[in-house]
């Protein structure tokens, strides 16, 4: 199966990372370093043209900004392979407006990444659209569970999940931000205070995902009466905190849907 990517920016590269066989693969960059940069670094073919990438590819990575994708679908109009299926992953595209810009014969599959695809351990959400087959969409859910976790949902989620996932590593970032600062506060050096609060915050995502423990079990169990976690969990779990998480997930669903 020959895969293309219509846009070759960061989200494109860190699906590129996670498909096994790079021969089989095309690119269409408009910036002639960035080709250059992939090709090298992976040995794929590259382009300039998103119609050389439609003719040749039976599955396309649509990796373009939003604001692109009317362009890119205006370019490839009569050039799309005969039963391939296009993966979007811009932002804010629904289903129904692939499927206006891009016609009723090709397969459509939306795909909602994070930025931490580049890292191998991202999390995307899959929603296929109707008549999409079966090893189709496990074809693609190989590729992208090479670059992390995904999850196959159906599109009304997708609000949902750009505001929880998609837009997430902002906001741990924000919290690491806040902790590596009070750790400053309290008179750790800067990168000293960044370590220990990148560190403690991966360390527990990785305890909680391999343990499967219960949330609330785990946060009983860290505080100890009278000691100092429970101490900090005092003012933590004050309702502003927790208020100010689901009016943060709350805005950024609102703002997904005003784009759709
Ligand atoms: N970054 C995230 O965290 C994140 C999360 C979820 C979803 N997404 C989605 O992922 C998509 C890609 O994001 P990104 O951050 O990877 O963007 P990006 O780095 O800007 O990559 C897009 C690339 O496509 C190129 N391009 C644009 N039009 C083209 C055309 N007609 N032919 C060939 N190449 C073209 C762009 O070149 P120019 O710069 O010259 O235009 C750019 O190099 C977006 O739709 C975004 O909504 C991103």
């Amino acid at each position: 199966m020959k895969i293309g990517f219509w846009g070759a920016g960061e989200m494109a590269e860190g699906i590129l990372s996670a498909i096994p066989s790079k021969k089989s693969v095309i690119m269409a960059e408009t910036r002639e370093e960035r080709a250059a940069e992939l090709k090298k670094k992976y040995g794929v073919s590259t382009t300039p043209s998103v119609a050389e990438v439609a003719k040749k590819a039976d599955l396309i990575f649509l990796a373009v900004r939003p604001a692109q994708v009317a362009d890119v679908a205006e370019a490839v109009k009569g050039s799309i392979k005969e039963g391939a299926t296009i993966v979007s992953i811009a932002a804010g595209k629904s289903l129904a407006v692939l499927r206006r810009a891009f016609g009723p014969k090709v397969a459509l599959i939306r795909v909602m990444p994070n930025l931490a695809l580049k890292a191998n351990a991202g999390m995307c959400a899959i929603a296929p659209a109707r008549g999409v087959s079966k090893d189709v969409l496990a074809a693609v859910e190989k590729i992208l569970s090479g670059a992390g976790r995904t999850v196959i949902l159906p599109e009304k989620c997708f609000d949902a999940v750009t505001a929880l996932s998609g837009s997430g590593p902002a906001y741990f970032a924000y919290m690491m931000k806040m902790m590596a600062e009070g750790g400053e506060a309290l008179g750790l050096k800067k990168q000293v205070a960044r370590l220990l609060a990148e560190q403690t915050m991966y360390g527990t995502a990785k305890f909680l995902r391999e343990s499967e423990m219960d949330l609330d079990k785990f946060i009983q169990g860290v505080c100890t009466k009278g000691g100092t976690t429970a101490a900090g969990m005092e003012h933590l779990s004050k309702p502003p905190f927790g208020a100010a998480v689901q009016k943060t997930l709350a805005a950024a669903a609102k703002r997904s849907k005003e784009l759709c």
